[in-house]
């Protein structure tokens, strides 16, 4: 398929989809960007041209909003999850029946492809209720979209993240960072960029159609590594302090409570595994995209929270 002319992206005003946002709007491609509260995306409107980009009101919950959301479009995106459950927002809703509503919708109003952004380690047999109800997603927008492209990235960096900014302001404000399990899980970090080029990629390529892609980086590092990484690019003393699983697993609990959970036991239970492409599917080469080094960016934006911050050189040692 040549470029689309209109693609509504569903959890366009997160973290990777105003990255994909972003890009298609460089293509020059209009831009719904569905969320549920269209004010908290008005700043992506700057991202294009007068009138390019649009954020309307959407609930991945809600079929009629859906339908309306993709209403005219010739291509959809959807971004839509969540790290730990709150209310109405549980896994089952977003992660598992909302993918299939979204895809029903688009399938319903003749939209010609569609593009489900899951996680690596989605799985039914999962132990973790977050890669399960990602595994479900997966099987709910095949039935309802069979040409639906699927793609897993593991953790993802770039400068708004949550997994680097998040350690590297701990490591900031606390003595130690945790290293859950002894901080031996494996990741393969990839970059916002790649996963936004890769997104459209999928939606263009004809051969994408009811494929499923694993997107890593380069580099596979182990949490420890990555712990590591983040006190050599923030400057940071932070001692490494490894906690065993059944601590962490109590610590999530009780902050399982909080209204924002910096940590929940499931987030825990997805620490046991190993989230790296398997090998059993395509990568982002595949679509065409060369996989960006994390030590190539990390220091573009982790700068910031070195003693004096960015434009401290004597920091830098
Ligand atoms: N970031 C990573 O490292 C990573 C790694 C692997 C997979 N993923 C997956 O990639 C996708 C995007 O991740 P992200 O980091 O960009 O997430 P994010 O920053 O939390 O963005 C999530 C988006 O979904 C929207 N949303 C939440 N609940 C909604 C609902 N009920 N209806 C409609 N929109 C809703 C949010 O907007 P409102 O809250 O304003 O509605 C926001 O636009 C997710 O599915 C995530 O599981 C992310």
């Amino acid at each position: 398929m040549a470029l689309p002319r209109l693609v509504t992206v569903v959890g366009g005003s997160g973290f990777i989809g105003r990255q994909i946002v972003q890009e298609l709007a460089r293509l020059g491609v209009k831009v719904r960007v569905a969320v549920r509260d269209p004010e908290r995306a008005l700043d992506l409107k700057p991202l294009g041209d007068v009138g390019q980009i649009t954020p309307i009101q959407a609930n991945i919950r809600n079929a009629d909003s859906l339908r309306a959301a993709v209403r005219g479009a010739d291509a959809v995106v959807n971004l839509v999850g969540i790290l730990a459950e709150g209310g109405k927002q549980t896994f089952e809703a977003v992660q598992a029946q909302g993918p299939g509503l979204l895809a029903a919708a688009a399938a319903q109003e003749g939209v010609a492809a569609f593009v489900h952004i899951s996680a690596i380690g989605a799985s039914a047999d999962s132990k973790s209720v977050y890669a399960r109800t990602k595994a479900a997603g997966e099987k709910a927008v095949l039935s309802a979209f069979p040409d639906a492209a699927i793609l897993r990235p593991s953790v993802v960096f770039g400068p708004r993240d949550d997994f680097f900014n998040r350690f590297a302001e701990l490591a900031r404000t606390a003595p130690a960072l945790p290293l859950i399990g002894g901080g031996k899980a494996r990741f393969q970090p990839v970059y916002v960029g790649d996963v936004a080029q890769a997104a459209v990629q999928a939606l263009t390529r004809p051969e994408a159609r009811g494929k499923t892609y694993e997107l890593g980086g380069p580099q596979i590092f182990t949490f420890k590594d990555l712990m590591q990484l983040v006190l050599k690019e923030t400057g940071q003393r932070a001692l490494l302090l490894p906690l065993p699983f059944a601590v962490a697993s109590l610590m999530g609990a009780v902050m399982g409570l909080l209204p924002k959970p910096p940590l929940t036991t499931d987030q825990v239970t997805l620490l046991k595994s190993d989230n790296v492409a398997g090998g059993n599917f395509p990568g982002l080469q595949r679509l065409g995209v060369t996989p960006t080094a994390a030590n190539a960016v990390l220091p573009g934006y982790m700068d910031i929270y070195r003693k004096g911050g960015r434009f401290n050189e004597q920091s830098r040692t």
